[in-house]
């Protein structure tokens, strides 16, 4: 048998004895020098490879700052400033897992971005696509999660306001909001409990679903700037596709061209701008929490804040919040139906007619808007004068995120309906690579 193996295998030596006993040849032709990606990836291709990179850069550091990492109430805080300044190496440390943490989700969004403007999300790449949407969930709670670790100020508060939004679900919410803190203000339960899940499960969780993203986007292949399907145009007397490239070495090339350029900026970040004015650390997680004094604005990490701002936006109804937190968990879901929504016959940006590049541009822009103006109080600008009816006596900034939540979930809602009536481009049957 091993003889038989031997000779259909071309490894020697070494690899050949692993190859016996694991596929490791076979699975480095298959999903490396073997596996053909279209020919035409740009700028937007990048960012999967990245996100895998800050994935392992946030791994490694997370397991170093646990080693010295305390999850008490009495010394947590202490021990992260330790970190800072005794260890040896700690504040890089520290520094490249909070930059890491915001990397994560400015790769991300913008991953997820390239998804819609190409139409990724459609068939085949549905499952591709709803593991990402796990994924996106995942690490939103993970970064949740991790913030209250270092417990500052805006940890405790945070935490406090956040776990106060379960207790607005009909019914089951106090008992679920008491349950999630493990007591009945945000404690050391909380913290044990919130260093548990931040350091195992939801790592655990995370790794597992990237693992089959990649298995997903291996099975059907990945998509294109052009939106069409490589597999379609095979070469008739290899099979492989003619718009095909091996991943091994022309990606795995290019990927490390972006790669040099995204570490540069990661770098420059983490050595002159690791709190980035107040973005990436808040000054007011500098001050250890105390559950007597509560800041006087309340604001999360820069990546909440679009949500944190659709929650506000949403007026309560019979006194009750539940309505803003409905929206806000409803504004992350409803990327999951992206594929039943868009009924365009054409997946690119490139081929689809003004009515969907209008949208998108409002969603980003309405995307964009929230998130400033999460980053605020809500009397930001001021309110509008008693004289006006309707919105008299309204801070104009929640009215401006109104109407941009609006915006937000039409550009969703709308989409079965527009993507059919906008008039599309034909689609070359080859890919365009200039
Ligand atoms: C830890 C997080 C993630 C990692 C490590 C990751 C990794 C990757 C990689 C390596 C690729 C192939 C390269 C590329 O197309 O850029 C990819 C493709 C893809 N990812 Fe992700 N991803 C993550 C999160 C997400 C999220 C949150 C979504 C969407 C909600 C998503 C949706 C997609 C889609 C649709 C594709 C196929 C794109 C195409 O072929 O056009 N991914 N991902």
């Amino acid at each position: 048998m091993r003889a038989e193996l031997k000779n259909k295998n071309p490894s020697s030596g070494f690899v050949a004895w692993i190859d016996e006993r694991f596929p490791l040849s076979s699975l480095i032709t298959n999903h490396m020098t073997k596996y053909y990606a279209p020919k035409n990836f740009n700028f937007w291709y990048l960012f999967g490879a990245l996100a895998l990179v800050v994935l392992v850069v946030q791994l490694i550091t997370g397991l170093l700052l646990t080693m010295h990492y305390k999850p008490d109430a009495d010394l947590a805080f202490a021990s992260v400033e330790y970190i800072m300044r005794d260890v040896p190496y700690g504040w890089l440390i520290r520094y490249m897992h909070s930059t890491g943490a915001s990397m994560f989700f400015i790769v991300i969004y913008l991953h997820m971005f390239r998804a819609l403007i190409y139409g990724s999300y459609k068939s085949p790449r549905e499952l591709l696509f709803l593991f990402g949407v796990g994924i996106f969930f995942i690490l939103m709670a993970e970064a949740f999660f991790g913030y209250l670790l270092p417990w500052g100020q805006m940890s405790y508060w945070g935490a406090q306001v956040i776990i106060n939004l379960f207790s607005t679900i009909p019914f089951i919410g106090p008992d679920l909001s008491e349950w999630v803190r493990g007591d009945y203000l945000v404690s050391d339960a909380t913290l044990n409990r919130f260093f548990a899940f931040h350091v195992i499960a939801l790592p655990l969780a995370l790794v597992g679903l990237v693992f089959f993203h990649l298995v997903a986007l291996h099975e059907v292949g990945s998509n294109n700037p052009d939106g069409i399907e490589i597999k379609k145009n095979l070469d008739k007397k290899t099979g492989i596709p003619l718009d095909g490239i091996a991943f091994h070495p022309y990606y795995t090339v290019k990927d490390l061209v972006g790669l040099s350029v995204f570490l540069i900026v990661f770098a420059s970040i983490i050595f002159y701008l690791p709190e980035m004015g107040g973005y990436f650390l808040e000054a007011n997680n500098f001050i250890p929490a105390d559950p007597l004094k509560t800041p006087a604005h309340i604001a999360p990490v820069w990546y909440f804040t679009p949500y944190y701002s659709i929650l506000r936006a949403v007026p309560p109804i019979l006194n009750s919040q539940f309505p803003g937190v409905a929206a806000m968990g409803l504004a992350v879901l409803v990327f999951a139906f992206l594929p039943w929504l868009d009924k365009s016959n054409v997946k690119s940006i490139r081929y689809k007619g003004h009515i969907f590049k209008s949208w998108i541009a409002l969603f980003v822009v309405s995307f964009f808007t929230l998130g400033y103006l999460g980053t605020e109080p809500s009397n930001v600008w001021g309110q509008f004068s008693n004289a006006i009816p309707f919105i008299g006596g309204i801070d104009k900034a929640t009215v401006v995120a109104r109407i941009f939540t609006v915006t937000y979930f039409l550009f969703f809602v709308l989409m079965p309906y527009y993507s059919r009536k906008d008039i599309t481009k034909p689609v070359p049957s080859r890919v365009v690579y200039k």
